[in-house]
């Protein structure tokens, strides 16, 4: 089966009900993934779902001479025998976080070759931050032909300044500092809980890590570490995906495996919204019983901000709502690639640079539309669930990146999606 020709059918119009728990998070396996290389021995994984781009890490590290083995969703990784720095070009173009095996094969290799990275098409997707910060802690790199080459015999810890607390910038540092001598301080860090969990993880191999969710992380640089078992935080855009289905399609869901401190942006907007809520430590209902009111505006943020990754998703609910919203995508250059695919279900968007105006409309109307990237595949999931009539989404391997069995993950809520090819 060529799964790039799947395409998913939904027939929308239903609310959903019933309980799903959330998956473990995609954005803590991967950097986690890259981390694994840094001990030379054994990691074990728990609940790790065979999601594409966590296919695309391991066939990295595999490249590299790790091997690895599933064993229901428990992932078996074994570095013991990683010989290689690095990365051959046709898969690093693949996954934007190919870029963050660079400071994990300095730290474990003082040497590192990677091509510039791939992933969703949603913006420019610098790496100058990465750079910097890396020739902070004195690694010579050279970029020829479209190759970043490292030496880094003598790196050591220093003192970096991000000048934007960017994700991957900030893990790809505490990894590259996490076995180099010396302290290490990254201020102006990213503070994302994906961040904590690689903190958490790289200390469970031995690391010496704090700082991890605050604006400066300090790392004490350790001459090895040891084998682990870990199981990394659930996915909170997932969990947050699953908020925004019940808001857009009305009903009533408990979501399980889920840590609300992750999204307090997104469920106060959902409040001003019109959905109810019962939060306890470890899951969330929410109820929502009217048409969405308009949440007026969103501005896309670093965390604890509205994150990026639901602006495509809150773009869908929007669409139905009883009044004008404006979003602003400060984070990507090119995240509205989602919006003409909504207007050919009848939403009303206008959108100018990094700002979208959404006037609601009473209702959307199925049709056939393309997913250009993760995120805004499963708004078009979203959209599809929520309006009249049959929507055909093409193009869904951009949503299989992010979202395991996505059609049975919204069927066992009441949605009704078939995968076809
Ligand atoms: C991570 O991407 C996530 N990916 C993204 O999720 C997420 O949208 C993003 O963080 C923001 O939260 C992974 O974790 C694998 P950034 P990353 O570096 O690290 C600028 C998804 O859908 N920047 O924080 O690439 C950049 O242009 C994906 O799961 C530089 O200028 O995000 C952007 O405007 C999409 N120079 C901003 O920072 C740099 O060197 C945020 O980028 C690096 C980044």
């Amino acid at each position: 089966m060529d799964k790039n020709n799947e395409k998913l059918i939904i027939t929308g119009g239903k609310p959903l009900y019933g309980e799903i728990a959330v998956d473990t998070s995609k954005n803590a396996v991967l950097p986690i993934l890259a981390a694994s290389i840094l001990n030379s021995g054994k990691t074990v994984l728990h609940n790790i779902m065979p999601i594409t781009d966590a296919y695309n890490m391991l066939n990295i590290l595999s490249t590299l001479g790790c091997t690895y083995k599933w064993e229901n969703n428990d992932l078996h990784i074994n570095c013991v025998n990683a010989h290689s720095w690095e990365i051959p070009q046709d898969l690093a173009k693949e996954i934007r976080s190919s870029i963050f095996m660079l400071g994990s094969i300095l730290s474990r290799f003082r040497a590192a070759k990677v091509s510039y990275p791939g992933g969703c098409d949603i913006g420019i997707r610098p790496i100058d931050l990465h750079l910097k910060g890396l020739k902070d802690l004195n690694v010579k790199i050279k970029e020829e032909h479209g190759f970043i080459i490292c030496d880094g015999t003598n790196m050591k810890g220093g003192n970096v300044h991000l000048d934007y607390p960017s994700v991957g910038a900030t893990e790809n540092l505490i990894m590259a500092a996490a076995l180099t001598e010396g302290i290490t301080e990254i201020r102006n860090a990213a503070k994302e809980p994906e961040i904590t969990d690689l903190q958490n993880f790289i200390n469970c191999m031995g690391g010496k890590i704090s700082g991890a969710g605050t604006s400066t992380i300090t790392i004490q640089g350790v001459e090895t570490l040891k084998d682990c078992e870990y199981t990394p935080i659930p996915d909170r855009i997932i969990g947050g995906t699953y908020l925004i289905a019940c808001a857009i399609c009305g009903g009533k869901i408990r979501i399980t495996n889920f840590l609300s401190e992750h999204l307090y942006s997104l469920i106060a907007k959902l409040r001003e919204s019109g959905c109810e809520f019962n939060i306890t430590p470890t899951y969330i209902d929410i109820e929502c019983k009217q048409r969405p009111l308009t949440a007026q505006i969103i501005e896309t943020l670093p965390y604890p901000g509205f994150p990026t990754d639901l602006q495509a998703p809150m773009t869908a609910l929007q669409t139905i709502s009883d009044g004008t919203c404006m979003i602003i995508e400060n984070m990507f250059e090119t995240r509205f690639k989602h919006c003409p695919e909504l207007i050919k279900m009848g939403a009303n968007i206008t959108v100018r640079d990094r700002m979208a105006i959404i006037r609601g409309v009473s209702h959307l109307q199925g049709a056939e539309v393309n997913a250009m990237d993760l995120r805004g595949g499963a708004a078009l999931i979203l959209a599809g669930l929520a309006a009249k009539g049959t929507t055909v989404i093409n193009n869904i391997n951009h949503i299989d990146r992010g979202y395991f069995n996505v059609e049975e993950k919204f069927n066992s809520l009441g949605g009704d999606i078939q995968r076809i090819s």
